[in-house]
């Protein structure tokens, strides 16, 4: 990140002055197809000021403008400006306010577990979890990763993500977010969210929005090409509204206190200064009443990101440790010079101070215990500037029995895609084989890597910032030999892929032989084995398929365990008669052993379903990814236009035949599906939200005199330290800036804080709250036929039945328990948004006339009960 952070500077004062576009619709009208460079973003200002609409919230504003009310600007600036790279203890702080005692808040990854930190749980990735399918799951993940947090000392999770969505399997972060389909990401962030916040932290959902590759995006300069701005994400308004955005929906409904926007450009314009996406979407009709922070050196531009809609600049500094910031100084100025008004900057410390008391921060908050940059007992404070020598890891424990959760919910989330009658194992195999390097541990140490930037060992995890360290990785080897040992059977193994005579003489004595194989991808700022964080294909890393190949054409009963990222080509073997079982196991984090032991040796009858389509080719998946710069050293233009058909929607729209379709996964028992009735639910009319706001609250007053923004005498610098104050008196000096005062056109409307049109579409968190009424009731009967007791999830998908919609959509689900030989009753809410489409030109969800029809069956390709809905 550091190399790419000192490219950002020219680019981003180029980028304050064009970002500003003229047309009226994002992205065309979303009728017409995207156009790459003809992509704008349409200007929408002033930035809505947050007024405590949505459950909890007024409460949460009442004390946050009591808090505010108290403060100088200065401090207002602090709340808002992170202090620097590696200026304090976490990945991020914002400036303490010492005079109310008020302490640096810490914001820290990341969405599965505490970064930097030992003695914390590593925990199911969000892109495994999401194949649960069982809200409890994600509720309980989110619940007890907020706890470590808290504990540590963080205010701000650095998660989840449901931003990359997975438009392309390829996409390096997709693993860090739940899935390609809307409606799971939705239910999963919302469960995440919930659970976060209610142990106490405020959850950062991210990353906003349609940053979905690695390579460009950020501005920067590359090896190979020289500078290229960052990617332009093309897409238009239905497209973004029925696919992008609607998770961000949910999060905004489940309390989100915090959102980062993303690196990328969105029709042109950097997402953390796009006025459509930050003030017009999220903030007018999605209603979020909590703070947009950027992602680290995402902020391109002072004024234009604060009228924009930016509450918070992370890490804070323009480049790392240039020790300049496009705040700190410069916000203060940007008022003192009225450019910015007041309003605006009280509304970014309200929303950072109501998210704070929403989620209780005022009664859970202890001190940070843990420094991001250390691990020793003893260190510098400020670890940049090398000050403040002193006790700085308590390392506490924080883990608690998470590892009991840990080890279920990976074992829930694990997916059975072939099973020929051999699993579950009995441990009473005459001859177990285990292969793999992908079974055994990392010779460097489980954490051995920074940022687990390789694929050595067992893979739990991927690569880059959205990750912790492991308190131990179990692995599958250990695990099964334990299981092996303990009744005295045989049990042997070769680890390495490429020791061909040994993998066939033991492959030749086995009985079943167990491949472990993997395929990673991570964050774009590390590049393992040639993967830039995006992957460079869809194939089995570590020549998985040969080793596959070889212990397979000796062994009649090969069982296959993949952990991956996302899907993998597996056409080349998956059929071949001496595979007798086939497991995808993601990234199941500290307890994969147990948790792969605990299904194949069947303590654990698995029920997990693909959040992803397994395809026979890359290009089933629609539009590759973008390697290389498509439009000189300009923003590489990456148009959307495969519009909402991603995933299973590509696969049904084109009629390719999948090799295991999202939702699928088998049991060791059999279920059928009975009984649909579909009841309708009385709901009023959908009414579109009128009105005004009330005006921006003033929060206070500052002085309008620059000798009050000095340095104070008595303040110990720390260098490179992002403060609030002013070098000089004279605005150009202090700015530093050679531009200052360049007579800058701001938009119209920008410093408007007089009363505004509510927002049609809006009304509440997560948009009009009449979307979220529910329209019909289903159940139906699902009964386990087979001898064991086991877990199925009935899915519901819909038919919204336009030329442009998808074959079916996802809209709900229910992970079930069921015992043998009984039934159970799958229970499903139809809302008005589930049945609704996103109609560009009344800015608003409109219910078509065409013949809307429901599904209800184990996958998306596997829908036995299906009826028409009647309105
Ligand atoms: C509108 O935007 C286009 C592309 O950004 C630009 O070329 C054109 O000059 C602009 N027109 C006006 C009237 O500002
Ligand atoms: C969308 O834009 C196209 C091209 O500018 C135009 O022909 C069409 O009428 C527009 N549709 C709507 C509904 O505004
Ligand atoms: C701003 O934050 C810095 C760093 O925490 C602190 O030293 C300074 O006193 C704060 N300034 C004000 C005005 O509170
Ligand atoms: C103010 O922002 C400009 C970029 O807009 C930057 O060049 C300058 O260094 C900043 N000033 C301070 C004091 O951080
Ligand atoms: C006010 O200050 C900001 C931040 O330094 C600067 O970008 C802007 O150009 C200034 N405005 C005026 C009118 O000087
Ligand atoms: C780690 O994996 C890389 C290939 O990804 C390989 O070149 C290297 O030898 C491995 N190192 C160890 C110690 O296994
Ligand atoms: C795909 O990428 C992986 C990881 O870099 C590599 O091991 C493999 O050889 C590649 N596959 C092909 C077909 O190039
Ligand atoms: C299956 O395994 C047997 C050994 O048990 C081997 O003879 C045969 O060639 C294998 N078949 C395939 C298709 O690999
Ligand atoms: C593998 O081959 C052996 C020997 O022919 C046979 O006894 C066994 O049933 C086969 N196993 C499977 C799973 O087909
Ligand atoms: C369908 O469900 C409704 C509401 O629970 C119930 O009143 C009705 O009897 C059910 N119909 C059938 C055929 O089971």
């Amino acid at each position: 990140m550091r190399w790419l952070a000192q490219a950002f500077l020219a680019i981003a004062l180029a980028e304050a002055q064009s970002t500003y576009p003229n047309t009226t619709t994002p992205g065309g009208n979303g009728t017409t197809p995207i156009e790459s460079q003809y992509a704008t973003s349409p200007p929408f200002y002033p930035s809505p000021w947050g007024d405590g609409t949505g459950a909890g919230w007024a409460e949460a504003y009442s004390k946050a403008q009591a808090f505010v009310k108290q403060l100088t600007l200065l401090e207002k600036v602090n709340l808002t400006t992170g202090v620097g790279w590696e200026g304090e203890a976490c990945v991020g702080n914002v400036g303490a306010i010492p005079r109310l005692g008020f302490p640096a808040l810490c914001m820290q990854d990341s969405p599965v577990g505490v970064r930097f930190a030992d003695y914390v749980s590593a925990f199911t990735s969000g892109g495994t979890v999401a194949a649960s399918w069982d809200r409890g799951e994600w509720y309980r993940r989110g619940y007890q990763m907020g706890t470590e947090h808290r504990k540590k000392g963080v205010d701000v999770q650095l998660g989840p993500v449901v931003g990359p969505l997975g438009r392309n399997p390829k996409g390096g972060r997709n693993w860090e977010g739940f899935s390609p389909d809307p409606v799971l990401s939705g239910i999963a962030v919302a469960e995440t969210v919930r659970g976060i916040q209610d142990a106490g932290v405020i959850a950062c959902t991210k990353h906003y929005i349609l940053n979905e590759q690695e390579h460009f995006r950020s501005p920067g300069d590359f090896e190979d090409f020289g500078s290229v701005d960052a990617i332009s994400s093309n897409v238009d308004d239905k497209t973004l509204h029925e696919l992008y955005l609607w998770p961000f929906a949910d999060a905004v409904r489940a309390g989100t206190g915090s959102i980062m926007c993303s690196y990328n450009k969105a029709n042109n314009s950097q997402v953390c200064q796009n006025s459509h996406l930050q003030n017009y979407l999220l903030k007018g009709e999605l209603g979020f009443q909590g703070f947009i922070m950027s992602d680290w050196s995402a902020q391109h531009s002072g004024v234009a990101s604060t009228f924009a809609g930016l509450d918070m600049t992370m890490p804070g500094d323009t480049a790392f440790d240039s020790g300049m910031s496009f705040w700190g100084p410069n916000l203060t100025l940007s008022v003192l010079n009225g450019t910015v008004p007041e309003w605006r900057v009280d509304d970014m410390a309200v929303r950072i101070m109501a998210a704070y008391y929403f989620v209780g921060r005022d009664t859970a908050s202890v001190p940070t215990n843990f420094n991001s940059w250390n691990l020793d007992t003893y260190g510098y404070q400020h670890p940049f500037a090398g000050v403040g020598y002193g006790l700085i890891n308590q390392h506490i424990d924080v883990r608690d029995d998470h590892f009991r959760s840990i080890r279920i919910a990976a074992a829930k989330s694990t997916v059975l895609l072939k099973n020929s009658g051999v699993l579950p194992l009995t441990g009473r195999e005459k001859f177990t084989a285990v292969f793999g390097d992908d079974s055994t541990e990392n010779p460097y140490g489980p954490n051995g890597c920074a940022d687990h930037g390789c694929d050595n060992g067992t893979l739990a995890m991927g690569w880059g910032s959205g990750t912790a360290f492991y308190p131990y990785l179990v692995t599958p080897l250990e695990a099964i030999k334990r299981e092996i040992s303990d009744v005295g059977g045989v049990i042997q193994s070769v680890v390495d892929n490429w020791a061909y005579s040994e993998i066939d003489a033991l492959a030749k004595q086995a009985s079943v032989a167990v491949v472990f194989v993997n395929a990673d991808s991570g964050e774009g700022y590390i590049t393992v084995d040639g993967n830039m964080g995006d992957r460079n294909n869809l194939t089995l890393w570590q020549d998985g398929e040969t080793l596959i190949k070889n212990v397979s054409g000796l062994c009649n009963n090969t069982i296959v365990v993949i952990h991956s990222v996302g899907p993998v080509l597996v056409d080349s073997w998956y059929d071949s008669e001496n595979i007798t079982g086939i497991i995808w196991a993601g990234l199941p984090g500290e307890q994969s052993g147990n948790s792969i032991a605990d299904v194949l040796y069947g303590r654990v009858n698995p029920g997990g379903k693909l959040p992803f389509t397994f395809g026979t080719n890359e290009s089933e998946y629609g539009p590759d990814l973008i390697y290389e710069p498509t439009n000189g050293h300009d923003s590489p233009q990456d148009d959307f236009e495969e519009g909402v058909f991603i995933d299973y929607r590509a696969f049904d729209k084109n009629n390719i035949t999948p090799i295991y379709e999202f939702g699928f996964g088998l049991s060791y028992t059999t279920f059928s599906y009975s009984n649909l009735n579909v009841t309708k639910v009385p709901a009023g009319p959908y009414t579109p939200t009128t009105g005004n706001t009330g005006p921006a609250p003033v929060l206070g007053n500052y002085s309008t005199n620059p000798a009050d923004y000095q340095w104070p005498a008595n303040l110990t610098y720390v260098e490179a330290y992002i403060y609030p104050y002013l070098n000089s008196t004279d605005f150009d000096t202090a700015s530093s800036d050679n531009d200052y005062g360049l007579n800058y056109t701001w938009p119209d409307g920008a410093t408007d804080g007089s009363p505004q049109p509510r927002v049609a579409a809006g009304g509440g968190p997560g948009g009009n709250p009449q979307l979220y009424d529910v329209l019909f009731s289903v159940t139906a009967t699902i009964t386990n036929n087979g001898t064991v007791p086991g877990d199925e999830v009935p899915q519901l998908y819909i038919s919204l039945g336009g030329a442009d919609d998808p074959k079916v959509a996802l809209r709900n689900f229910e992970r079930l328990s069921i015992q043998a030989g009984q039934s159970a009753t799958f229970t499903a809410d139809i809302t008005r948004r589930d049945v609704s489409n996103w109609d560009t030109v009344s800015q608003n969800w409109v219910i078509t006339n065409s013949t809307k029809t429901v599904y209800v069956g184990s996958s998306s390709r596997t829908l036995p009960l299906s009826a028409t809905l009647s309105f």
